[in-house]
C-alpha cells in the first residue's frame, strides 16, 4: 500500500530532535522556528516529558472512559491553575477540530439553536462543523456545505452588530481565534472581542474561543483571548498541549450543565495524553514559559520590525507573522534549504515563527542574524 499523498513534503528525514534543534539522517542540524506547526510548546524531547511518558507507558498506556483516570484531574487542576480559570470544567480530546467540533456542538445543545457566526480568514479543522466554519472553500467537501455557517468580516464590530441586530435570537456560537494562525498572523481588536462578549450575552449565545494554535501560552498569555479582558464562555486547545503526544481539550464555563453521553470519545483523556499534557503544564508553570514567551517574543518582534527588507510584522509572543513582498518568494525555502531554519507559512506570502515557548535569547539571536543574511542575498 502506499500513502495517500495529501502533504507537499520537504525531502528531510528527522532522525532526533532536542529543545528548539532537531536533526536529520545525515546528521545535518536545523533550527526550528516552527515548532514541528506550533506543537513543540517545551521543546523537543524535554527530560520531564520523556522521564513521566516512560513511567506512565511502564505503569498503563491506556483504558477506556468507564474507568477511574486519576491524571484527568490532576491535569484539569493544573490547567485551571495555569490558565487562570480554575473553575471551568475540562473535556479531553483528540485534535483541534474535534476540540472546536465539540464546543460547537456544545453551544447548540445549551441554547437549542443552529447558526455559527465564523470570521473571514479563519481557521478551525477539517471535520465537519468545523470545516463549514473555516474560511476555505476549496476545503470544504459538499457533505459539509451548510446554512447554519455565517461568515462576517474579521474585526468588524458593526457587521457583528448587525448580525446580532437581524437575527441573533437565532445565534448559537460565535467562534473566533484570538489570533489568526492559517489566516497570516492577524489579532483579534480588542473591540472586536469586547463586542463579541457583551452581544453573545444579551442573546444568550456562546463565545468559542479557538485557542488550538494561539492558546497554551504562545501568546505570552495562556490563552491569547484574555488580552482583551474578557472571559470566552468556551476555550478549545490541542496543539501545544501535548507537546506532539495527540491531545485536544475544551475548557467549559461553569454555565454549562454536562450530562452522560453528552460528548465522549474513545482514546480522549487516555492516561499516555494525560502524562504528556501535565508535564507541558509543569514545564510551562515552573520554567515561567508565559514570560519567555512574551520577552523573546517581544525580541524577535522589534529586531525584525526593523528590517527594511520587511513589510511587516505582526503578532504577539512566540507567533510572530512576517510580511514580505513577492521578490522574497522563496526566502522561507532558502531559509531551509541554506540556511537549516525551519519556519511556517501563511499564504500568499508569511513566514510564521511559532518555535517552542522556552526558545532561548541566543536561539533568537541565531535566527536574527541568518535571517538578515538570507535577505542580504537578494540585494
Ligand atoms: C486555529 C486552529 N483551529 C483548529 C485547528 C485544527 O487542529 P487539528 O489539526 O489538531 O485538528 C488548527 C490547526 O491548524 C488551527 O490552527
Amino acid at each position: 500500500m502506499k500513502l495517500y499523498d495529501v502533504y507537499p513534503i520537504n525531502p528531510i528525514e528527522i532522525d532526533h530532535a532536542k529543545g528548539s534543534y532537531v536533526w536529520d539522517k545525515n546528521g545535518q542540524k536545523y533550527l526550528d522556528m516552527y515548532g514541528g506547526h506550533a506543537v513543540i510548546s517545551i521543546g523537543h524531547t524535554h527530560p520531564t516529558y520523556v522521564k513521566n511518558l516512560k513511567e506512565q507507558l511502564n505503569k498503563v498506556g491506556f483504558y477506556s472512559n468507564s474507568v477511574e483516570i486519576p491524571q484527568q484531574k490532576v491535569l484539569a487542576q493544573l490547567l485551571g491553575e495555569v490558565s487562570g480559570k480554575p473553575d471551568y470544567q475540562l473535556f479531553l480530546c483528540n485534535s483541534g477540530a474535534e476540540a472546536n467540533e465539540n464546543a460547537l456542538k456544545l453551544a447548540s445543545f445549551y441554547n437549542g439553536r443552529k447558526i455559527i457566526i465564523a470570521f473571514t480568514g479563519s481557521f478551525h479543522g477539517r471535520t465537519s462543523l468545523a470545516v463549514a466554519a473555516t474560511d476555505n472553500p476549496k476545503i470544504i467537501a459538499p457533505v459539509n456545505e451548510t446554512q447554519n455557517v455565517v461568515f462576517l468580516p474579521f474585526n468588524n464590530v458593526e457587521a457583528l452588530n448587525e448580525a446580532f441586530k437581524n437575527y441573533g435570537e437565532n445565534i448559537s456560537a460565535v467562534i473566533t481565534e484570538g489570533i489568526q494562525g492559517v489566516g497570516g498572523i492577524r489579532e483579534a481588536s480588542v473591540p472586536f472581542l469586547k463586542a463579541i462578549r457583551s452581544l453573545c450575552d444579551q442573546y444568550n449565545a456562546v463565545f468559542i474561543a479557538d485557542s488550538v494554535q494561539c492558546g497554551y501560552g504562545r501568546s505570552g498569555r495562556f490563552y491569547s483571548h484574555d488580552y482583551a479582558g474578557v472571559n470566552a464562555d468556551i476555550y478549545t486547545m490541542a496543539k501545544g498541549m501535548g507537546n506532539g503526544f495527540p491531545i485536544g481539550g475544551v475548557a467549559i464555563a461553569p454555565k454549562f450543565k454536562p450530562w452522560h453521553g453528552q460528548l465522549g470519545t474513545t482514546f480522549g483523556g487516555n492516561h499516555l495524553a494525560c502524562a504528556a499534557a501535565i508535564s507541558v503544564l509543569e514545564v510551562i508553570k515552573k520554567d515561567q514559559l508565559l514570560n519567555n514567551a512574551t520577552l523573546v517574543g517581544d525580541y524577535l518582534i522589534e529586531q525584525l520590525r526593523s528590517i527594511p527588507e520587511v513589510k511587516e510584522v505582526r503578532g504577539t509572543g512566540l507567533m510572530i507573522g512576517i510580511e514580505l513582498n513577492e521578490a522574497y518568494s522563496n526566502l522561507r525555502k532558502d531559509l531551509l534549504q541554506k540556511h537549516f531554519i525551519f519556519t511556517g507559512e501563511a499564504k500568499p506570502n508569511v513566514i510564521r515563527l511559532l518555535p517552542a515557548l522556552n526558545l532561548s535569547m541566543e536561539d533568537a539571536e541565531f535566527f536574527l542574524t541568518e535571517f538578515e543574511q538570507a535577505i542580504s542575498n537578494y540585494n
